[in-house]
């Protein structure tokens, strides 16, 4: 079956244009919920929403999205359905197709959501996969630019952390792609894959964007505007490798040192959420009482900060994820 020219699966989908114009859609959006100009363009509509991992906000935005733009929605969580266990994926899509008009896929592998709509024949959106996180991307740089004065363009941003994990590959394919000047700093070992780093290349010699992947994290955040960071261990990955990741990624959290590293006084510090920040949960106090660490990927200090603008980008999931439902499905467009 065709796939639904409204589907968002990775980024590498997406030209400039077309990333612009979601982007454009998602500050109209938000700007007609704060004026309370909202107008409902999804009414009737049927979407489901299928977690196979944990979520707040990928969640949450999804489904407030729909509601206020008049859809209703369906959530099929890790269990309970049939996805996966006595059910493929190619037959799970048929049969969600017949029912749903849009289907949101969070799970493991790519493969997966890119089956999904292949046989679905409406609409599928990536809430994150092991790969690829392309609806966190609209947000975060929907956030970069109502914090930058200038063009996208000039806009230097440096991730700091695994660099093979879903968002450090979708920051540095974006950023690519939109010709911005974009950084990762990871130790050799997590190094994005080189087939990603070869395409954000090509991308680049195309857009004019400029990429850095540096194992030397003074020399990855010098001059950038925002420093970003993620968990170290992502879901779906094991508990047993925090033990090797941690003494990897110390020299690579986001301390109010590495913050001043950047060289300039407006740096702005950004992660996708959730973050280790403290010892306020159970995961934090486990990394405390195996590592003495009080918080694992950032500092406390940098985490609330007045350059922290980590809860801009969690609303921005809102209004970014509602552009991406309405261009797909929003009555008259
Ligand atoms: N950033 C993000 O995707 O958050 P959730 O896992 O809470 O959806
Ligand atoms: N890299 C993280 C992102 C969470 C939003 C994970 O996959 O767990």
């Amino acid at each position: 079956m065709q796939r639904h020219p409204g589907s968002l699966l990775k980024e590498l989908d997406l030209d400039k244009k077309e990333l612009l114009a979601l982007l454009e859609l998602a500050g109209e959006l938000k700007r007609a919920t704060a004026e309370g100009t909202e107008k409902p363009q999804l009414t009737g509509r049927n979407l489901a929403l299928i977690f196979e991992k944990a979520s707040t906000r990928t969640l949450c935005a999804f489904e407030v999205a729909a509601y206020d733009q008049g859809a209703h929605i369906t959530y099929l969580g890790p269990s309970g359905s049939h996805i996966g266990v006595a059910e493929s994926i190619a037959d799970t899509a048929r049969v969600l197709g017949r029912m749903f008009d849009g289907i949101e896929f969070r799970g493991f592998d790519q493969a997966a959501a890119e089956q999904l709509a292949d046989y679905a024949g409406v609409p599928v959106w990536n809430g994150l996969t092991t790969q690829w996180h392309p609806t966190q991307m609209l947000a975060d740089i929907l956030t970069m630019t109502e914090h930058s004065s200038g063009p996208l363009e000039d806009v230097s941003y440096c991730f700091l952390g695994d660099g093979r994990n879903n968002v450090a590959r979708s920051l540095l394919i974006t950023g690519a792609i939109l010709g911005m000047d974009v950084r990762i700093g990871a130790p050799r070992e997590l190094w994005p894959p080189q087939d990603v780093i070869d395409t954000a290349h090509t991308l680049a010699a195309e857009s004019g964007a400029r990429v850095l992947i540096t194992d030397d994290p003074a020399k990855a955040v010098a001059g950038s505007d925002f420093l970003y960071t993620d968990v170290w261990v992502s879901m779906g990955e094991s508990d047993a490798d925090w033990a090797v990741r941690v003494p990897l990624l110390l020299p690579f959290r986001v301390t109010t040192d590495l913050m001043a590293a950047s060289g300039r006084t407006g740096t702005k510090f950004m992660h996708c959420l959730p973050a280790l920040h403290d010892t306020d949960t159970e995961l934090g106090r486990r990394l405390h009482d195996q590592f003495g660490l009080d918080g694992a990927e950032v500092s406390n200090d940098v985490f609330e900060s007045e350059a922290s603008i980590v809860f801009d980008q969690a609303e921005n999931r809102l209004h970014t994820i509602k552009a991406v439902l309405v261009n797909a499905l929003g009555q008259g467009r």
